[in-house]
């Protein structure tokens, strides 16, 4: 079991290297992927630390040149590198390379193993996903792995804040703009061990997701969970249409931090102005409101936490602590 691991890192590392000498040496790498990687602003430095690179538009040209390199396909197949199909009729398997004609981002565990790849499409196109993603393997859990985490932890750690967005390119952008304690969830929703990879380097997370619809409701997923392990958090969505890669490039570096700084808001704050304008001054829309504020204030583990809590939400509802107790109260005596 160790082994296959082992073996299976092992032609992961071959595969990033490869991904990563196509871009840079090859005609079509050069003109195609590096290119397209400029054009998103990206730097050399930016492209090293990341190790991104970029695959060839033929069918199998990996599988050939790890082959040659005396790899075995079995292998490169439970490493999610290529795929085996069956052809139409007579026993025949056709072997081709999973990642063809993207541009390769490697996703690295905590100790900066490359795990997986997320490869994304160069230009938009209906019938294909734009980021093809490694499946699960015996070193690839999805739900496990932040993307960043291993370019982050240092930072994480210094600024003792990570913050959580949503995409490969928002790590990448805000890595090279300097804000480097960044890590994404890549495309699944949060889980609780994402949440706890990062409570190994800092008890709080900042969410920064795209000011988008699915954006919204992703953040307000996540945020139960993020209270549930006991970590502090502040949430902030980017203005509608931008993402972090793309707000970072318009804006620079001191005025994204700057607006993190002026627009990230605990959860109580981030609910209650979403439920206040909501409301209006329909009082029931104002109660449930309150009672959907205190239901993640139920999530909190620690009990003096949830009791200066409730004195914020009385103070921004306009409502007396005491009854923002009793209906914290009341939800605890459900939930059991
Ligand atoms: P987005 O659609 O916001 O993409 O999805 P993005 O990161 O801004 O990418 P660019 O800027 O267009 O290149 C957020 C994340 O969701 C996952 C990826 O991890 C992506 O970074 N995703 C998205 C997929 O896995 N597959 C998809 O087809 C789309
Ligand atoms: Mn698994
Ligand atoms: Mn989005
Ligand atoms: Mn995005
Ligand atoms: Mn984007």
């Amino acid at each position: 079991r160790q082994n296959e691991r082992e073996s299976l890192l092992i032609a992961l590392n071959f595969a990033k290297t490869y991904f990563q000498e196509l871009m840079q040496q090859t005609d079509e790498g050069k003109s195609i992927g590096l290119s397209y990687f400029r054009e998103r602003g990206f730097t050399n430095p930016t492209i090293d630390a990341f190790e991104l690179g970029y695959s060839l538009d033929q069918w199998d040209g990996l599988l050939q040149a790890a082959i040659k390199r005396g790899y075995n396909p079995d292998m490169l197949e439970k490493a999610g590198l290529i795929l085996r199909k069956e052809a139409d009729g007579g026993g025949k398997t056709k072997t081709f390379d999973r990642f063809r004609g993207r541009v390769m981002f490697p996703i690295h565990n905590v100790s900066g193993r490359v795990i997986a790849f997320g490869a994304r499409i160069l230009k938009t196109d209906k019938n294909q996903p734009k980021y093809l993603n490694s499946p699960e393997t015996t070193v690839y859990h999805k739900s496990q792995v932040l993307y960043g985490i291993y370019q982050a932890k240092q930072a994480i750690r210094q600024e003792d804040v990570c913050f959580l967005t949503e995409g490969y390119t928002d790590v990448i952008s805000l890595h090279q703009a300097g804000i480097k304690n960044v890590v994404a969830s890549s495309g699944t929703s949060l889980t609780t061990e994402q949440i706890r990879l990062v409570a190994r380097f800092t008890p709080n997370i900042t969410i920064l997701y795209d000011g988008d619809a699915a954006g919204i409701k992703a953040a307000l997923r996540g945020l139960d969970m993020v209270l549930e392990e006991g970590l502090n958090l502040r949430l902030l969505l980017l203005p509608d249409g931008e993402d972090p890669d793309s707000y970072v490039h318009k804006v620079g570096a001191e005025a994204f931090k700057a607006y993190i700084k002026q627009h990230s808001q605990d959860f109580i704050d981030f609910k209650a102005s979403r439920w206040l304008t909501e409301a209006g001054d329909d009082p029931l829309k104002r109660a449930e409101g309150i009672s959907d504020v205190c239901a993640s204030i139920t999530r909190i583990p620690d009990l003096l936490k949830r009791q200066t809590l409730s004195q914020r939400v009385a103070q921004v509802f306009h409502v007396s602590e005491q009854s923002v107790i009793s209906e914290i109260n009341r939800l605890l005596r459900k939930q059991q």
